[in-house]
């Protein structure tokens, strides 16, 4: 069978599933089993697959028929400027969460070593993008999902960077340490009603523990705020992300734990994202 037949093939049997990007993902599928780049397999639709092979195609794509996202299928996804490996213990890192790194990175100034803490790390997709870009910092990050933070230990290696990462697999209420000069979080905050709603992709494949901040969705958030209260240093930042109509409650909680909120950033969609915050008192 050709290339382009499979291609064929495994997009009308997407499709048929009401898989939105059918296309790329058996492009990507195939390239997974031939172990080529997506570009090498279109210059070469003509070239055929082996039976092997078809039989690998097919096994990924009934994952993707049944709602499997592709990025759990790859083991993999492109977050910030790098490849974070993944699987179904962490969350698959969001575009949304870039605006935390971008928004982080300008209170960590070139060449200045901070101390730094990432709450709930999953993948350790933002704390690893920052130190890449700042390497005179030192983190600390915490997860309560042990199988999450192989996964994070395992990309803080990938990215040479795990002599300045420390890993704790703790629930944020138990953590105590030093004061922090910056926090970063991406907490679960999805609440019981959302959680539902949330389409296939999401519901039945990543974590649960990644996702429902409970009943109101603020339970984490709410730990999370009091918890870098304690933690940062006067004057510390805490940057914290946020669903898209959470913005008002959480305000609430950072003024009652001792922080002026600097700045509420929007995502690409133009929905409320992420807060800016600095200890003071
Ligand atoms: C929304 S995911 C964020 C993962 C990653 N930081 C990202 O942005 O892709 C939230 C993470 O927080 C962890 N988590 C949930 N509750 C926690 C708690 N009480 N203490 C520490 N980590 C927690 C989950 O296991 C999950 O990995």
């Amino acid at each position: 069978m050709k290339y382009q037949e499979i291609l064929n093939k495994g997009n009308q049997i997407l499709r048929a599933n009401n898989i939105k990007s059918s296309n790329l993902d058996c492009e990507l599928i195939l390239s997974k089993v031939l172990k080529k780049t997506r570009e090498e397999i279109l210059i070469n639709l003509n070239n055929k697959i082996n039976k092997n092979q078809k039989n690998e195609f097919v096994f990924y794509l009934n994952k993707r028929r049944n709602k499997n996202p592709i990025s759990y299928i790859l083991g993999f996804k492109f977050f910030w400027k790098y490849k974070f490996y993944i699987n179904k213990s962490t969350l698959i890192p969001r575009p949304e969460s870039e605006h935390l790194v971008e928004q982080t990175l300008k209170y960590m100034p070139i060449g200045k070593s901070m101390n730094i803490l990432d709450i709930g790390t999953g993948s350790g997709c933002l704390i690893v993008s920052l130190l890449k870009e700042r390497p005179n910092c030192l983190a600390t990050a915490i997860d309560i999902s042990i199988e999450a933070l192989k996964v994070a230990k395992f990309n803080a290696k990938l990215h040479h960077l795990e002599n300045k990462i420390k890993f704790f697999n703790i629930d944020i209420d138990k953590f105590n340490s030093k004061k922090y000069d910056l926090i970063i979080s991406n907490p679960p905050y999805i609440n019981k009603v959302d959680l539902n709603r949330l389409d296939d992709d999401v519901r039945l494949y990543e974590p649960r523990l990644a996702l429902y901040g409970g009943i109101t969705g603020f339970e984490e958030i709410k730990k999370i705020i009091e918890k870098s209260s304690k933690l940062l240093k006067y004057s510390g930042k805490l940057l914290i992300e946020i669903g898209e109509k959470q913005k008002d409650y959480t305000i609430k909680i950072l003024l009652k734990n001792g922080f002026y909120v600097n700045k509420i950033c929007k995502d690409f969609s133009g929905k409320d994202r992420c807060l800016v915050n600095t200890k003071i008192n």
